[in-house]
């Protein structure tokens, strides 16, 4: 049996996607499918470290050391060709804290912050707690049904004098597109011509699915990684959120410096023991069951592209080049948000995003989170049928 296969009950272990349906949707025992973190175990090296750093029974302070700086290093350049001086890294709790942290950081109120929407959505609402001004630069529905970026209306924006960051989500979530170097390096040029500041998420970039090829955009060049920080993470690659452990990457070393300053302001220098084991060890021995993890979403993939175009042809699937969460079209069905939400609540007992959490060019479009067994995926397709089929 592939490992990926069991179906492990997460019920009462205080998980917000299993245990927290009725607070968040309103709703008990509906499938749930939405927020990121995956339905796996965490692979069995991870657990082996934290097993005996508990059984060590002291849990003092801790702190980071070479070995970690090599873990990071050399997986950065097995897995995505980019050779980093280790003293570019710098740890955060978890990368929603490092965002909120950077934009602390690197602009003052009334300062403006660009978003590409429809995106994660702490992008914007972090910004916007932070009294930042938020411009959506939105992205483009192509004709083959991918996004690609509009970018005279990307410069218009970043040309704005208030415009101090850039925040970059590589691969993107939702759509799970994988933004060529091509992309990248017109992204770069321009945040360099109006001196933005590039914040660029990467926490989904070890997850590449079909061979889709990723680059950090601050690997490009020496400008682009003066003007970008990088953010990595275990958390969404071995399932490890819980844990609140992460990495800046700041070549610039004045940006470094003001970065590390607002995080001594809010106390925040060191990560959690626990995350940083299970970081070091992510780093160090998962590389086997990353692949095996890949092999398992593309086919879970292929499961719901033919399902939907089976039993939903009215939906769009957009196949997604990295990560494991499947942005659905379900403009055609000509409903509101709020009534697809209560469709799939009450008819289909099945949890999804609903699309306008991303941005209000998400309307009409479902974010369904693929990492869980074949079964439990097969459950959550025929619970989608039976909420949409006669819409
Ligand atoms: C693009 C992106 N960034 C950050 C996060 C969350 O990161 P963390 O849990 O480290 O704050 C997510 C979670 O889904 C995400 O999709």
């Amino acid at each position: 049996m592939n490992r990926f296969d069991k179906v492990i009950n997460r019920k009462n272990t205080n998980s917000v996607k299993w245990d927290f349906s009725k607070n968040i949707f309103g709703e008990d025992e509906v499938l749930p499918m939405w927020v990121a973190d995956m339905d796996f175990q965490a692979p069995d090296e991870i657990i082996d470290v934290l097993h005996s750093r508990i059984d060590h029974g002291i849990f003092g302070y801790t702190m980071s050391g070479t070995s970690m700086e090599k873990a990071i290093q050399e997986w950065v350049k097995n897995r995505h060709s980019w050779d980093i001086n280790p003293k570019i890294i710098t740890y955060s709790p978890g990368i929603v804290t490092a965002i909120s942290l950077a934009i602390e950081a690197f602009t003052s109120e009334q300062d403006k912050v660009v978003v590409q929407s429809p995106v994660y959505y702490p992008f914007f609402e972090i910004a916007k707690k932070h009294n930042r001004e938020v411009l959506y630069n939105h992205l483009h529905l192509s004709n083959d049904f991918r996004y690609d970026i509009n970018f005279t209306d990307l410069e218009e924006k970043l040309s704005d004098p208030q415009t101090k960051l850039f925040i970059l989500c590589n691969p993107h979530n939702p759509s799970g597109r994988v933004w060529s170097e091509e992309e990248l390096t017109k992204i770069g040029n321009l945040c360099v011509k109006h001196n933005v500041l590039i914040l660029s998420d990467d926490i989904h970039s070890d997850l590449l699915l079909f061979n889709s090829k990723y680059t950090p955009i601050a690997s490009i060049n020496e400008k682009l990684a003066n003007q970008t920080i990088t953010f990595i993470a275990p958390s969404k690659t071995f399932n490890l959120a819980g844990l609140q452990a992460s990495v800046a990457l700041i070549t610039n070393d004045s940006l470094k410096r003001k970065y590390n300053e607002v995080k001594q302001r809010f106390g925040l220098m060191m990560i959690n023991t626990l995350g940083q084991e299970a970081m070091e060890a992510a780093y160090t021995y998962g590389e086997k069951w990353l692949n095996e993890l890949i092999e398992y979403l593309e086919g879970n993939v292929i499961i719901v592209e033919e399902y939907i175009k089976t039993y939903l042809s009215n939906i769009k699937v957009m196949r997604p080049e990295s990560t494991y969460l499947i942005w659905l079209d379900a403009r055609a069905l000509n409903k509101t948000d709020d009534e697809l939400k209560d469709l799939l609540l009450k008819k289909g007992k099945l949890a999804l995003e609903p699309g306008s959490k991303f941005g209000e060019n998400g309307a009409g479009f479902l974010r369904m989170n693929i990492a869980c067994s074949k079964t439990t995926i097969k459950d959550g397709l025929g619970r989608l049928v039976t909420a949409l089929k006669e819409v």
